[in-house]
């Protein structure tokens, strides 16, 4: 009896040792900025700052912003990835250093991490780190250029005429209500399925196709998957305990469209300067392994659509809300059309003022609201005692900077002249960045910026946007996501302007 007494006591007392030792750990892990002399916004003992992410399931973009908030007044802050003592840049001119100037010290990401588990989503360019990176970005940069744009051009151009059809079948003469988000996301996966893969989806007509299912399978907002987004982009170090894979149960639709995209390719010999042909390049000339070909074809597929399609329908719903910014745009939209006849390339750079809505748009809604990098190897601050050491990652809350009123004033108001020639030299640079900055900014920004300028002249010249009793302003957000996911969609009335008086 006595004897198991003692072991009681014994087991207890290690127990007892056992959540101490763990407490004071996570207790001394949890000073680590204040030890290195760096304010630090409080953090939770077990999941550091992402408790909001994880737990209060924060959309992405609004924890970046509170956290720059609550930063004010120093040019970075630390936070706690769990356990993961990380910071939050908020200086311009530090923003600067860490994106463009020292960039050798920051060239990998820290979204998608370390280790050999999900190579369709760890692999691709967006996520894979160097040497893979610089390989890939070099191979797939001359799709980008101005003479490959001018190409895929026509091919823009067609997919928004059957836009044009399709919106008037449905509107008849008194319009029709529309769901935007839908719709327009359906309209991008048309076009970079046909300008990047050479592959006609019909999406825009049947919303069961395939290509489409298995979208609304990566961007779908159930809980798991949003967390599985998060994890990926948030907590890396979650990925293999959970086994997360970032295309999740699309994976295999990816590896079909790869290889038969090569093997058609291949068959018929035609060479059209796209993601296939640089495919077929890589497959070629590098040792990548085979899912390292299928990771690229994930990505300029899941990088492109949500983003493009978001903003798009982001913008239309402004649009809906500011009658006199619209009849600006249309007028501004009518009078290229007039002058060239149809909405050429070259014309498009004439589109000043539409352009401008679209960035304010993405001023207020960036598709990717927080930038992250991890340092590669120990950096010296400038003009400050302090040394970020290596594998420590960043963030830059870009939707903290863009909706800062010391840069942006009156920052809730959507106001599209901020970026016009007049006053676009007052915005201080790396205060606004939604493709990112630096050598890893967005590849594919000008593809982007072309295909939503395209889109939105076609409408402004054939259609009005209204609000109607669907819509809904200001926009909720859904629940825990990465990207600007509208809760109740963006719904907006849509007449025929030869039905307007
Ligand atoms: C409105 C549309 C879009 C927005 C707002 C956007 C935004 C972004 C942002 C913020 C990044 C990270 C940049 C950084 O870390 O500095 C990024 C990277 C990337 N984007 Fe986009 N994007 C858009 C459209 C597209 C399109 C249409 C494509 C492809 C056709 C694309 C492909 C990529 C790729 C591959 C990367 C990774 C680049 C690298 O790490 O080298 N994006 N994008």
């Amino acid at each position: 009896m006595l004897f198991g007494l003692s072991l009681y006591f014994d087991l207890l007392l290690g127990l007892v040792t056992l959540i101490i030792s763990v407490v004071l750990y996570l207790r001394y892990n949890m000073s680590y900025w204040e030890r290195h002399g760096i304010p630090y916004i409080k953090p939770n003992l077990l999941l550091g700052n992402f408790d909001e992410l994880l737990i209060k399931r924060v959309p992405t973009g609004l924890f970046g912003q509170n956290m720059y908030e609550r930063g004010a007044g120093h040019p970075m802050v630390g936070i706690w990835a769990l356990q993961t003592p990380s910071l939050l840049i908020r200086d311009p001119d530090l923003i600067k250093n860490i994106l463009v100037k020292d960039f050798n010290y920051f060239c990998d990401r820290y979204s998608g991490g370390d280790g050999d588990f999900d190579p369709v989503g760890r692999k691709n360019l967006f996520m894979t780190n160097n040497p893979h990176w610089k390989t890939l970005r070099t191979h797939f940069s001359p799709i980008f250029t101005g003479n490959k744009l001018r190409n895929v051009y026509q091919i823009m151009m067609e997919i928004s005429d059957g836009l044009t059809d399709y919106y008037k079948e449905k509107c008849g003469q008194d319009g029709a209500t529309f769901e935007l988000k839908d719709l327009y996301t359906r309209s991008s996966i048309e076009v970079i399925s046909s300008c990047m893969f050479g592959i006609k989806a019909n999406s825009i007509r049947d919303p069961d196709c395939t290509i489409v299912e298995n979208a609304n399978k990566l961007i779908n907002n159930q809980i798991k998957r949003l967390l599985e987004i998060t994890i990926y982009f948030m907590v890396p170090q979650l990925i293999d305990i959970f086994r997360v894979q970032l295309a999740g149960s699309t994976t295999n639709f990816f590896r079909n469209l790869c290889w038969d995209s090569i093997k058609q390719r291949e068959k018929n010999g035609i060479k059209r300067g796209d993601v296939v042909d640089c495919l077929l390049k890589i497959r070629n000339e590098s040792k990548f392994e085979d899912d390292m070909i299928v990771a690229q074809t994930f990505i300029f597929f899941a990088a492109g659509f949500e983003t493009s399609g978001t903003t798009t329908s982001f913008c239309i719903h402004y649009l809906a809300a500011y009658p006199e910014i619209q009849e600006r745009a249309r007028e501004e939209a009518m009078a290229i059309k007039e002058k060239y006849g149809s909405f050429t390339y070259e014309s498009l750079s004439e589109a000043k003022y539409i352009e401008s809505i679209i960035q304010e748009t993405l001023r207020l809604y960036p598709p990717m609201p927080i930038l992250n990098r991890i340092c590669v190897k120990d950096y010296k601050v400038p003009d400050m005692d302090f040394v970020i050491k290596k594998g420590t990652p960043i963030f830059v809350g870009i939707m903290g900077m863009h909706k800062d009123p010391e840069y942006f004033p009156e920052p809730e108001k959507f106001d599209p002249d901020r970026f016009s020639d007049e006053r676009k030299a007052d915005i201080k640079p790396q205060t606004y960045m939604p493709f990112g900055e630096g050598p890893r900014i967005c590849i594919g920004m000008r593809f982007a910026m072309l295909s939503i300028k395209l889109s939105l002249c076609s409408f402004l010249t054939n259609f009005r946007a209204e609000r109607c009793a669907e819509t809904q302003f200001p926009v909720k957000l859904v629940l825990g996501t990465l990207t600007m996911m509208p809760e109740n969609g963006l719904n907006v009335k849509v007449v025929p302007l030869t039905s307007c008086k």
